[in-house]
């Protein structure tokens, strides 16, 4: 056996680190896998995060270069002080983060990955050992434009930086993607000195930087989230393009995975706003757009103890999560409605609406968080298809996912987005503060529809107070 790996040119130590990168990749499947159910989530991130750090570690101990160097001593070190350092900052920041703010986390924590993997594409394009040119420059175009990109969406997330639309925007965006295949194609066929293509490479990273910027800044309205699945599945992808420089599998593999993970999303998002793929990378929808304001009618309110009783004698109810649920930290009080509900023979469930909250899946996790059952979550069609056999829908927090303009104002920049159709319902009750606005910043005519009644407040008050009403009955 020694015999033979020694005629192959291999060493234990590469048989041990291909083997390490193998389970590695099962780590992540796993890690998968479990991510896809709430129960298992918090796992399913641990697995993922083993297989990652199997991979480092035997990575460090056993790669060798073309001429069989492992890894220089000091650049060992440089390796363990920066994971720590990242380790130590990153596990601060997760922990201090409010769970207000994880949608920017998110992005950010994005942002840091596309990043990381331009950086790589941008120091190997100059590694005379790198054969793989266009690989290299994909990853740093699709790198760097998810860094940027989801930069951009945390300030927007966060509110620091607001939708700039313009018309010809789109047409500035195209002209920048042809710009850079006309770079990537000149540096794939073109015959320039090295040091001419260096920096022609420094300015093919400076057009995408921008392209992020300029392609993110016009969405707006509700259209965000496609672009942030979309950010998250370009980050993947650059991942894996990074791996395929290294010729590293376990880089590979956690790219693809990542990849392709976000780019399902993307597709479920544009199906589930009914936007398409082609319009988002051109930036070429959402912002600017403003709903015709129509008579608005008047509000009515309900109490709380009035509210209390019209649930408490229905027979089916369906909650409506939005942001506002998650603004309120309300989630556990929630759960404590639905439980006070069902002791009353109530049947309760939850209609999810994708793109309810500030980031993919928002309402599952903070359902989760305070034990909701898995089952009693509908997703949107099927939540539609119930309504017309549900006394009472209470919206709790959500504005843009319940606003009838999606479906009947042309004018509407969320025109044409799938929403939850809550006056399908006998009755429709929505708790919120004031008459804010969502995140789209248009009006919503459902608070003034005859069927609704309005319950002001901050949610995770109002539901108390609903909770307190029911008990006494
Ligand atoms: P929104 O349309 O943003 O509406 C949330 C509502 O919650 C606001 O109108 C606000 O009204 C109310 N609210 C805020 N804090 C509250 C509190 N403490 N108590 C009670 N109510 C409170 O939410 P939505 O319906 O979930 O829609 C999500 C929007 O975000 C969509 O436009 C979506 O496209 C966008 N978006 C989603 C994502 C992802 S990936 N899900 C990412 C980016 C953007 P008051 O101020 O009157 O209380």
């Amino acid at each position: 056996m020694n015999t033979t790996l020694t005629e192959l040119g291999v060493t234990y130590g590469d048989v041990i680190l291909e083997f390490s990168y193998l389970v590695g990749a099962i780590f992540f499947v796993v890690g998968l896998k479990l991510l896809s159910h709430p129960d298992t989530a918090r796992r399913g991130n641990l697995w993922a995060a083993a297989g990652m750090v199997l991979a480092m570690i035997t990575t460090m101990v056993f790669h060798k270069n073309e001429a069989g160097e492992g890894i220089a001593f000091l650049n060992i070190i440089i390796i363990i002080v920066t994971i720590g350092l990242g380790t130590v900052v990153g596990a601060y920041i997760a922990r201090t983060v409010k769970m207000t703010a994880m949608p920017q986390l998110v992005s950010f924590f994005n942002a840091t990955g596309g990043l990381a993997s331009a950086l790589v594409a941008l120091i190997e394009f100059s590694n005379p050992a790198n054969q793989s040119t266009l690989v290299t420059l994909l990853g740093l175009v699709i790198g760097s434009i998810a860094f940027s990109g989801s930069m951009i969406a945390y300030g927007k997330l966060d509110g620091k930086v607001g939708d700039i639309f313009a018309g010809y925007m789109k047409y500035i965006n195209i002209t920048l993607l042809l710009v850079v295949t006309a770079i990537i194609i000149f540096l794939l066929v073109g015959n320039t000195p090295f040091e001419t293509r260096k920096l022609i490479v420094y300015g093919l990273f400076a057009i995408a930087l921008i392209y992020g910027v300029l392609f993110v800044m016009p969405i707006g309205g509700a259209d965000m989230p496609v672009v942030i699945s979309l950010l998250n599945s370009f980050t993947g992808i650059a991942a894996a393009m990074a791996g395929f420089i290294y010729n590293n599998e376990a880089m590979i593999l956690g790219g693809i995975l990542v990849g392709a993970a976000g780019t399902i999303l993307t597709i479920l998002m544009c199906k589930a706003m009914n936007r398409s793929l082609l319009n988002v990378i051109i930036g070429a929808f959402g912002g600017g757009g403003v709903a015709v304001d129509k008579e608005h009618g008047s509000i009515r309110e309900i109490s709380a103890s009035d509210a209390g009783i019209l649930l408490a004698y229905s027979q089916k109810v369906y909650v409506v999560p939005g942001y506002g649920l998650a603004a309120a930290q309300a989630q556990h009080v929630c759960h404590e409605l639905e439980k006070q509900l069902e002791d009353k023979g109530v049947e309760v469930k939850y209609a999810i609406h994708p793109v309810a909250g500030r980031m993919p899946g928002h309402m599952n996790v903070l359902l989760a968080e305070a034990d909701v059952s898995y089952d009693k979550l509908m997703e949107m069609d099927d939540a539609n298809e119930d309504m017309t056999n549900t006394d009472v829908v209470v919206v709790i927090g959500a504005n843009d996912v319940v606003n009838p303009a999606a479906e009947d104002d042309p004018s509407s920049p969320i025109y044409g987005m799938p929403i939850i159709k809550t006056l399908l319902a006998k009755n429709v009750i929505v708790m919120k503060r004031g008459m804010g606005k969502g995140y789209a910043g248009i009006e919503n005519f459902l608070f003034f529809h005859e069927k609704t009644r309005m319950l002001f407040g901050n949610a995770k008050d109002s539901l108390q107070k609903l909770v307190n009403e029911i008990k006494s009955l």
